[in-house]
């Protein structure tokens, strides 16, 4: 229910129409009209087919993500001017099945604030954003949760009252990327932030209204291990246990982890939504082994969880930069819980990407290609006494990975070579499969019901050559995939 002040808000809103929406609205259209007319001067040959990337200049974080009157929501980080971060901007896709998706106009653009990450929340028939305020004004540095509203999910007007949280509880500048949901008569925010000592923590807020916001406590801290700032938190309920998923920035590398500048990952506990204590069941684990996942949001449709992350990482190459756009979203994944593990599967209706022709079927000799156009999926059952090296690369050369199975580490790897490993130990349920997505220039890799799940961007020249440098033949099966997003 929207609480009579929301009403009352909305209906100012309203009534300050002629002023606020027109500037907005204009200042959109114009927007709109620099994005179209810059699109055609994008260098095509890295473009993504159905994954969600920058139609041009920059992107990074997944926000907003949320079911709104039967469409998916997903917002994202945006700067349309340049293809490396700047002012940021919420850019806005739609999608009936999370899978196929559409382009609408920029959601919000920054005034006196940079707009940075955050999500959506339903209140009645209104679309609620709530984000982070980031203001510098050369002097200082204040981070502070700002709303949003929209009737139809497609505009948004900000709310004139904001901040409605003007700062942290111990003054700490980071203070950033709430996520918000609905329990019972309340609605909850989790906001990224760090302790006096510079260790990353998330904090819970509560309201009756979206307006008014009650501290209640620190709902997850780093013991010093687990970085100096968290950001991107989520908390939600999965299959009887809760799931605190966050992107710490700087956990030092151990062994095979955390090799990523900053990480994504969940702790699994449980809640008690009386005294708001979340005691840790299960340590710290990385969500994607990849080398190109971070800040990962979810939502809940249906019963069923969905995540989805930024497809690269801060400070890494981004070699689309070059070609007038910057950084993607990983395909949807469904989440399960399976023992103390987060299992993340694609979304049931990436099935219907395939396409009939150009399906192979059958053994995969050691050492013979496979050659694709800029999109596959490929699909086998390996024996795992054996071990498992496939190479990736362009048609026409660009650069090199190999997928790898040992049995004798019992690790999977993906292996860019110069030193630029990422692998992790994989237990098996009863299913022994391997499911690579292939993009124009990302690599998705589930094996078995997702026990371990790698994303890392790839960037092969012309189409994919795929080859089996195993020592077993793999029955295997291919498709090409469609296109899900308009160019
Ligand atoms: C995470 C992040 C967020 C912030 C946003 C700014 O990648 O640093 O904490 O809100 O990006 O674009």
């Amino acid at each position: 229910m929207a609480s009579p002040r929301l009403l009352f808000v909305l209906s100012l809103v309203a009534f300050i129409n002629g002023q606020v929406v027109k500037q907005t609205e204009s200042a959109i259209e114009e927007l709109e009209k620099y994005i179209q007319n810059k699109k055609p001067e994008i260098n095509q040959r890295y473009r993504l087919h159905y994954h969600v990337a920058a139609p041009v200049g920059w992107i990074n974080d997944p926000n907003g993500f949320s079911y709104y009157k039967g469409e998916y929501h997903l917002f994202y980080q945006f700067y349309p001017y340049d293809s490396v971060w700047g002012p940021m901007h919420w850019g806005h896709v739609t999608s009936p099945d999370l899978v196929n998706w559409k382009w609408l106009p920029t959601a919000l653009i920054p005034g006196e604030e940079y707009c940075f990450s955050g999500s959506a929340v339903v209140a009645d028939d209104t679309m609620v954003l709530i984000y982070t305020a980031h203001i510098d004004d050369g002097k200082h540095v204040n981070q502070s949760q700002y709303l949003a509203f929209s009737e139809d999910g497609v505009k948004f007007v900000k709310y004139e009252g904001n901040p409605v949280i003007p700062r942290s509880p111990n003054g700490s500048p980071d203070f950033r990327d709430p996520k918000a949901w609905r329990h019972g008569e309340y609605w909850y925010v989790i906001i990224g932030s760090k302790t006096d000592d510079g260790r990353g923590r998330v904090l819970l807020y509560r309201s009756s209204d979206l307006f008014d916001w009650e501290f209640l406590t620190v709902l997850g801290e780093s013991d010093g291990k687990l970085g100096y700032m968290w950001e991107c938190p989520d908390f939600f309920e999965l299959d009887g246990k809760f799931v605190l998923l966050m992107s710490p920035q700087g956990i030092e590398p151990q062994g095979d982890r955390y090799k990523n500048l900053h990480q994504t990952g969940y702790i699994i506990g449980s809640f008690n939504y009386a005294t708001f204590e979340f005691i840790p069941e299960v340590e710290f684990q990385e969500l994607d082994y990849g080398h190109d996942f971070y800040a990962a949001q979810t939502t809940e449709n249906d019963g069923r969880r969905y995540v989805v992350g930024w497809f690269n990482m801060w400070e890494a190459p981004h070699l689309e930069e070059t070609d007038g756009w910057s950084g993607a979203m990983t395909i949807v994944r469904e989440m399960e819980l399976y023992e103390n593990r987060i299992l993340m599967k694609p979304v049931k209706d990436m099935a219907s990407l395939r396409e009939e022709e150009g399906y192979i079927a059958g053994d995969w000799m050691t050492n013979q290609d496979l050659s694709f156009d800029k999109t596959a999926e490929i699909l086998f059952e390996n024996s795992l006494d054996k071990n498992v090296e496939l190479l990736l690369t362009g048609i026409d050369g660009g650069q090199k990975v190999w997928l790898r199975w040992s049995p004798t580490t019992k690790k999977v790897s993906v292996d860019r070579g110069n030193n630029d490993v990422r692998q992790v130990e994989w237990v098996p349920t009863e299913n022994k499969s391997w499911r690579i997505f292939l993009d124009a220039s990302t690599l998705e890799l589930f094996c078995g019901e997702g026990e371990v799940v790698f994303s890392s961007r790839v960037y092969p020249d012309g189409g994919w050559k795929v080859t089996n440098l195993s020592n077993q033949t793999l029955n295997v099966e291919t498709f090409k995939l469609k296109r899900s997003i308009p160019v």
